[in-house]
């Protein structure tokens, strides 16, 4: 299977930004164990801090990959760009995030990728991310 990681905007400052929220380690890093980790899956990683890019890339992929694993980031909650993208595409998207937005500020509740989105997992860290790719590896 064909996966691709999607990262929006400020996700390539993880490991040092708000490492009480996001945690010490890089994406890089991470998506080295997790390439390891899982095999049986084909994984791709793609980050950019402009809208119209992470939109351009959900096209590019959206009609051929068997899966997208987005993390929109800010632009979850403000991009109906973003949001009709994902409504666009035929590749089921599932939508992560880790920090558990609903425990934090209250604009960081809306989201315009969750009506389209095949799920959604927050809250786990990093390991939003492999519950996701695990989502795909053993569908329900
Ligand atoms: C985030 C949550 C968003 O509210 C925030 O803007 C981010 C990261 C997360 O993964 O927890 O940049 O998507």
């Amino acid at each position: 299977k064909k996966l691709i990681i999607i990262n929006g905007p400020n996700l390539n400052l993880l490991g040092k930004r708000e490492t009480n929220i996001y945690g010490n380690l890089t994406f890089t890093e991470f998506f080295d164990t997790i390439v390891k980790k899982y095999p049986e899956v084909s994984l791709e990683y793609f980050q950019s801090n402009i809208e119209g890019e992470l939109i351009d890339k959900i096209q590019e992929v959206g009609f051929s990959y068997d899966g997208i694993i987005l993390n929109a980031a800010a632009y979850t909650h403000t991009s109906i760009g973003i949001g009709d993208a994902v409504k666009a595409v035929t590749v089921p998207v599932v939508e992560v995030h880790i920090s558990n937005t609903f425990a934090r500020e209250k604009f960081r509740h809306k989201s315009f990728i969750s009506p389209n989105a095949r799920g959604v997992i927050l809250g786990f860290g990093l390991q939003s991310y492999e519950l996701a790719i695990q989502s795909f590896i053993n569908p329900s």
